[in-house]
């Protein structure tokens, strides 16, 4: 999705605006822009397709003098990718610059209406008129503070701004509704950014704007208002991410970066919230009482997280012995959805910021429901509407395909099931011991998958040219398929699809023919022989198998498949936990071998922010 970056302060603008944004890219783009204010003078810049075009042609930013500037990466929603609809839009007059992030839903109307009045637009985006509208009030009214306001109050939809007026070159003007935006307090500089990772080289003091919120930043300090345009305190956090989290350490990318620090982000997770063998989750304000009288469990998610769901309810129904749903928030949030008083919700998301996953928890709070939200990204708008957070302190996760993040929501969740388990009195004792030992040798133990690296990436040549894949499996292994598939298809561009086994023989079993690749789940103990009949049945059809089971039944699966690979035992609700780790390396590699551009895939962005 869009990024945004702001920097106002001592030094040039522009290397620093470039900075930022490359730090961005992981997000999804496909064109960038900035402008500086300087010299008395407004410059934009602006490039389709890589950031480095832009670069290249502001000599680094070198060309563009001035202390004060504002950069966007699009991903385009209203007009196709080119420099004239990428980001700064600038006004009629040429006086003011204007970058966002959302969807301004009524600018046809305000559009029409600036015609009518003499205006013209260049770009096709939503965003122009924004800048317009600016211009406009600022022409009638002669106060740029007094045009923002009136600008913002006749806007709608969703929108994170950053504004610059040449008037006022100490100057800029950010508000936020409904997308993500944050400010960085420095040194005789400030800072504006859609995303935290653009300003962690230059400062660790940051404050989250919220909804309806305007800022005015200047080198010497940020000011705050509120809606009602009143002066507002607000909380600084400090982020403590290191900073070559965000950076590739020497592997070729993020994401396979991302599958190798899995061990540790778990042990992050996990680890201080395990004492004297029992689950102390003191982020969690619900009371006993309040847990005990837990309703109806609903899991709402978009994407991986909500795949990490789906392993959820299979967990958390034989933990808790209460039926839970899993919903897709962009389904939830239009069903009319029967939830209210007494539910719980639990609210996946890596970046906290996906657009329907917020729309849904807003849904589910306005009808009662209680939120408890599992989010990576601290402070992020998630996070801070739900009644309880449980983080999962992955650190910063850079490439679009989720990896550390679904393995560490994956492991909080287990961790909410036996805590609400041991409360309710739903989980026996045995179960309660053998996973907490599960979840302490789970890093080790993915630090063994992790050595069997070079034989997936050679498992990986052999399936690098189908065109057609499909996941089969059951029960967890259903639940982990779905995510395998998610992975392959979105970074190798392969048609995959995932389905429960047992559903095979109900249509799908008409698609396999000779040559086709299977990816079949058996790591599910109770159900591995009936694993093993399917990948009989697809064989018998001329299915290529590739499959993935435990240690104990690897020999036996060897004996009828010509690809497995095998993960150490743990308790059966943990198997995912394991099993996910090939398929990532799976996917990474096929996308390899077939030379995609495996951090960020097309068409894709890494947080979703628009509907
Ligand atoms: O940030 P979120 O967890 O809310 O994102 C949800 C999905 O967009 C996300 O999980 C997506 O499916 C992954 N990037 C896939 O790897």
């Amino acid at each position: 999705m869009c990024g945004i970056v702001g920097f106002v302060g001592d030094r040039q603008a522009a290397p620093i605006l470039l900075d930022g944004l490359r730090r961005l890219e992981y997000r999804g783009y496909d064109s960038s822009g900035i402008a500086v204010c300087g010299d008395g003078a407004l410059r934009v810049k602006k490039a389709r397709g890589r950031l480095q075009v832009l670069s290249d042609l502001t000599r680094a930013g070198a060309d563009l003098p001035g202390t004060l500037g504002i950069g966007h990466t699009r991903w385009a929603t209203h007009g196709e990718p080119n420099d004239i609809n990428a980001h700064p839009h600038v006004s009629q007059s040429g006086r003011i610059a204007v970058v966002h992030n959302g969807i301004i839903e009524n600018y046809m109307i305000l559009k029409e209406q600036l015609l009518r009045k003499g205006y013209t637009f260049r770009s096709e985006t939503d965003t122009e008129v924004v800048a317009q509208l600016l211009d406009y009030y600022y022409d009638q009214c002669n106060d740029f503070f007094e045009a923002v306001m009136c600008t913002l109050n006749a806007i709608e939809g969703a929108y994170a701004l950053g504004i610059v007026c040449a008037d006022y070159p100490d100057r800029m003007y950010a508000a936020r509704k409904d997308a993500p935006l944050l400010l960085g307090f420095g040194e005789g500089s400030n800072y504006l950014a859609s995303d935290v990772t653009a300003l962690i080289r230059y400062t660790r003091d940051i404050v989250y704007m919220d909804d309806g919120e305007l800022a005015i930043l200047s080198a010497g300090g940020i000011r705050i208002y509120d809606r009602q345009m009143r002066p507002v305190e607000k909380e600084h956090h400090h982020i403590d991410w290191e900073v070559d989290a965000a950076e590739k350490g020497g592997y070729a990318h993020f994401m396979l970066k991302e599958i190798m620090e899995q061990p540790r982000a778990i042990r992050e997770a996990t680890a201080a919230r395990i004492q004297s063998g029992r689950v102390v989750l003191s982020d969690l304000t619900m009371t006993a009482e309040e847990i005990r009288s837990i309703g109806k469990i609903y899991i709402i998610a978009c994407g991986s997280s909500y795949h990490v769901g789906m392993v959820g309810k299979y967990n958390l129904e034989r933990m808790l012995r209460r039926s839970v749903e899993v919903c897709l928030a962009s389904e939830f949030r239009y069903s009319d959805p029967i939830v209210g008083e007494g539910d719980l919700v639990i609210v996946i998301s890596q970046s906290g910021e996906t657009l329907d996953t917020m729309a849904a928890l807003r849904e589910a709070k306005k009808r009662g429901a209680r939120i408890l939200s599992i989010v990576n990204v601290v402070g992020s708008s998630i996070a801070r509407e739900s009644d309880d957070v449980l983080y999962t302190w992955a650190g910063p996760e850079i490439a679009v395909a989720t990896t550390k993040a679904y393995s560490t929501q994956m492991a909080v969740l287990n961790l909410l099931g036996l805590y609400f388990g041991d409360i309710m009195g739903t989980v026996d004792y045995e179960t309660y011991t053998a996973m907490i030992r599960g979840i302490q040798n789970l890093p080790t133990q993915m630090e063994e998958i992790l050595l069997q690296k070079d034989a997936i990436h050679e498992l990986a040549r052999e399936c690098a040219s189908h065109e057609d894949v499909f996941f089969i499996g059951r029960n967890l292994d259903y639940a982990l398929s779905l995510e395998g598939s998610l992975k392959l298809k979105e970074i190798s561009y392969i048609h995959s699809e995932a389905y429960a086994s047992g559903e095979l023989k109900h249509g799908t079993i008409s698609l396999i023919e000779d040559g086709t690749l299977v990816i079949a789940l058996g790591t599910y103990e109770p159900l591995f022989d009936k694993a093993m009949s399917n990948v009989v049945e697809v064989q018998a059809r001329g299915a290529h198998v590739l499959a993935l089971t435990t240690e104990k039944h690897a020999a036996d699966m060897a004996a009828r498949v010509p690809m497995v690979i095998a993960i150490p035992e743990t308790e059966q609700m943990l198997l995912p936990q394991l099993g996910v780790v090939p398929l990532q390396l799976l996917s990474y590699y096929i996308a390899l071998e077939r030379g995609c551009d495996i951090d960020k895939p097309r068409n894709l962005a890494k947080s979703v922010t628009v509907e």
